[in-house]
C-alpha cells in the first residue's frame, strides 16, 4: 500500500474512492468534520443531531455518494469520547473503517480522522489501516479483503508519521502473515528462512543455529523439545547496530513453538486448533526488529527466537527425563506440555552471552495467563521493577494493554523445586500457572534486568473483532518498537 499525505484543508475536494472522517463521541465537529459538514450542506451535523451517529468508538456509518464530496462513499468512523483518544484507540478506529472498506477493491481511500492529532495517534492509524485491510486470505481463491492501492492521509500536520505508520503497519502484517501461515508451512527451518530474507532486506545480521550447532552448544533443553518431532529445530539471532558498541545492547526473545501438540502430554483436539500461534513470540520479535531497522533507531538490539515444533515421534521426550540446559541446570519433566519454557531456557542462555543491559522476552505461554486476564491483556512479570515499569508504560502509549502479576520470591519459588532436579517444568498444580512459568525462566536470567510478556492471549484471535479480522493479532509489535524507542532517548 503507497502511503501519502493529501496537504489538503479542503476535505470534502480528496479524489478518492472513498473518504473516512472521524468523529468525536461529544459531538464537537474536528477542522475536518468541519469542512465536509459545509461542504455537504450539513449531513454531518444532521446525522448526529438525529442521533443516527453518535460517534461511539468504532461506530461505522457509510454516506453513499453524497452531494459537495468528490469520493464516491463517506464513511463516519466514531472515535470514542473526545480527550480520551489514545493511539489504540487511534489504531482501532481506523483499522475498523479499513476492514470495512476492505471488503470491496478500492484504489484510493483517503482518511481525515481528525488533522490535530499528534504523532503518535496517527502513525498507529496508519499502522491501523494497514493492518485492518488485510484479512487471514492467504489460501482463500475468493478474497474477502482487499488492501487499497493508495491511503491518502488527509490534512496532516505531521508527515513523518506517515513513514513510521507504514513501517510499523507492514511489520505489524509481516508478523501476523507468519503467525497465520499452517504448520506445514512454517516450521523452524522455514521461519528462519524467513528471518534471513527479512534481515537481508533491512540490513540485519543474522546467525542461524542448526541441530548440530545446537548439539555443540549443549542446548539440552530445547533440543529435547525438538527430539519429538521429525523437523529439525533452529536458533536464530539478529542483531541490529543503531548506536556505538558500547552502548548498551537490549535483547527481544521470542518463543517460537512452530505448532504445539502438546507432545507425549498430548493436547485435546479444541486445545491445539491453533496452536500454529505458539511461535507469536518469536514473529512479534523479527516484525519489531524489521521496524526497528527501518526506522533505523539510533540503540542496539539483538533479537533471538527459539524455533521448534513440540510433537510426539518416537524419540519425544518423556515424563520423568531429567533435562540439562545449556546454563547447566537440570530439570525434571513433569508435562511435556509446558515446553515453552524449556525452549526459552536455552535461548535466555544464549542471550546472555551477548551480555544485554536488559531482556525482554514474548511467549504465548500458558493458558492460566488467559484465565488470569482474559483474552485482550498480555501478562508481565518480572525480576526487575524500573525494567517492568519502562515496559509496561510503553505499552501504554502504544494502547496495547497488559497488567502486571507477582512474582514473590517467599510465595511462588518452591513452586517449581523437583525431588530429583535443580527444578521441574511445572507448578504445584494448576494454581498461579502464569507466574510458576515466569519463575521458571526467571532462572535462566542470572541478574540481568528481564520482563516476561505472556502473550498467550492477545497473540491470536479465535474469533474477529470489529477493528481486526481474526487470527493473528500483531500485538505488541507497536510496544516493543514504542519501548526500543524511549530506550534511545
Ligand atoms: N502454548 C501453550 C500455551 C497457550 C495456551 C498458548 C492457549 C495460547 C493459547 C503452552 O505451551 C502450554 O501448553 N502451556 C500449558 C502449561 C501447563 C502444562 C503447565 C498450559 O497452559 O496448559
Ligand atoms: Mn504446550
Ligand atoms: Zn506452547
Amino acid at each position: 500500500m503507497q502511503v501519502s499525505a493529501t496537504g489538503e484543508s479542503n476535505f470534502a475536494g480528496v479524489e478518492a474512492d472513498a473518504l473516512v472522517l472521524g468523529i468525536d463521541a461529544d459531538g464537537s465537529l474536528s477542522a475536518a468534520a468541519r469542512s465536509v459538514d459545509e461542504a455537504t450542506g450539513g449531513v454531518v451535523s444532521k446525522l448526529l443531531s438525529q442521533k443516527e451517529f453518535v460517534g461511539k468508538a468504532n461506530e461505522l456509518l457509510s454516506v453513499v455518494a453524497p452531494a459537495g464530496v468528490k469520493a464516491r462513499l463517506l464513511l463516519l468512523v466514531g472515535l470514542g469520547a473526545a480527550g480520551q483518544t489514545d493511539a489504540g484507540a487511534a489504531y482501532r478506529a481506523a483499522s475498523a473503517a479499513a476492514l470495512a472498506l476492505a471488503s470491496k477493491e478500492r484504489k484510493t481511500v483517503a482518511f481525515a480522522l481528525d488533522p490535530d492529532w499528534p504523532a503518535e495517534f496517527v502513525e498507529s492509524a496508519v499502522a491501523g489501516v494497514i493492518a485492518g485491510s488485510q484479512g487471514q486470505d492467504l489460501y482463500r481463491a475468493e478474497k474477502k479483503r482487499f488492501p487499497f492501492t493508495t491511503l491518502l492521509w488527509a490534512g496532516s500536520k505531521v508527515p513523518a508519521a506517515l513513514a513510521t505508520g507504514q513501517i510499523l503497519g507492514d511489520s505489524i502484517n509481516l508478523t501476523r502473515r507468519l503467525v497465520n501461515e499452517p504448520p506445514d508451512q512454517m516450521y523452524p527451518e522455514s521461519f528462519a528462512v524467513r528471518a534471513a530474507e527479512v534481515a537481508r532486506q533491512c540490513g540485519l545480521k543474522i546467525e542461524i543455529w542448526d541441530q548440530d550447532r545446537l548439539e555443540v552448544e549443549r542446548c539440552g533443553s530445547l533440543l529435547a523439545v525438538a527430539r519429538g518431532s521429525s523437523r529439525p529445530p533452529r536458533l536464530v539471532m539478529l542483531d541490529y547496530r543503531g548506536a556505538k558498541a558500547d552502548h548498551p545492547w537490549l535483547a527481544i526473545v521470542g518463543k517460537g513453538v512452530t505448532f504445539d501438540s502438546g507432545g507425549l502430554s498430548l493436547k485435546p483436539t479444541d486445545g491445539m486448533l491453533a496452536m500454529k500461534c505458539d511461535m507469536a513470540g518469536a514473529a512479534t520479535m523479527l516484525g519489531a526488529m524489521r521496524a526497528i531497522a527501518l526506522l533505523k533507531l539510533p540503540v542496539n538490539v539483538v533479537g533471538l527466537a527459539g524455533l521448534v515444533e513440540n510433537m510426539t515421534g518416537p524419540a519425544a521426550m518423556k515424563l520423568g527425563d531429567v533435562l540439562t540446559a545449556r546454563s547447566g541446570t537440570t530439570i525434571e519433566v513433569h508435562n511435556t506440555d509446558a515446553e515453552g519454557r524449556l525452549v526459552l531456557a536455552d535461548v535466555l542462555n544464549v542471550a546472555l552471552d551477548q551480555r544485554p543491559e536488559r531482556i525482554v522476552d514474548l511467549a504465548t505461554l500458558t493458558g492460566a495467563c488467559v484465565v488470569a486476564l482474559g483474552t485482550e491483556v498480555a501478562g508481565l512479570m518480572t525480576n526487575d521493577q524500573p525494567w517492568c515499569d519502562a515496559v509496561a508504560a510503553a505499552a501504554r502509549r502504544s494502547g496495547e494493554p497488559v497488567w502486571q502479576l507477582p512474582m514473590y520470591p517467599e510465595i511462588y519459588d518452591d513452586m517449581i523445586k523437583s525431588e530429583v532436579a535443580d527444578i521441574k517444568n511445572v507448578g504445584e498444580g494448576r494454581w498461579g500457572g502464569a507466574i510458576s512459568a515466569a519463575k521458571f525462566l526467571e532462572r535462566f536470567v542470572g541478574h540481568t534486568p528481564w520482563t516476561h510478556m505472556d502473550i498467550a492471549g492477545p497473540a491470536f484471535r479465535d474469533k474477529p473483532k470489529p477493528w481486526s479480522d481474526g487470527g493473528a493479532s500483531g500485538t505488541y509489535v507497536r510496544t516493543l518498537v514504542e519501548l526500543v524507542r524511549s530506550h534511545a532517548g
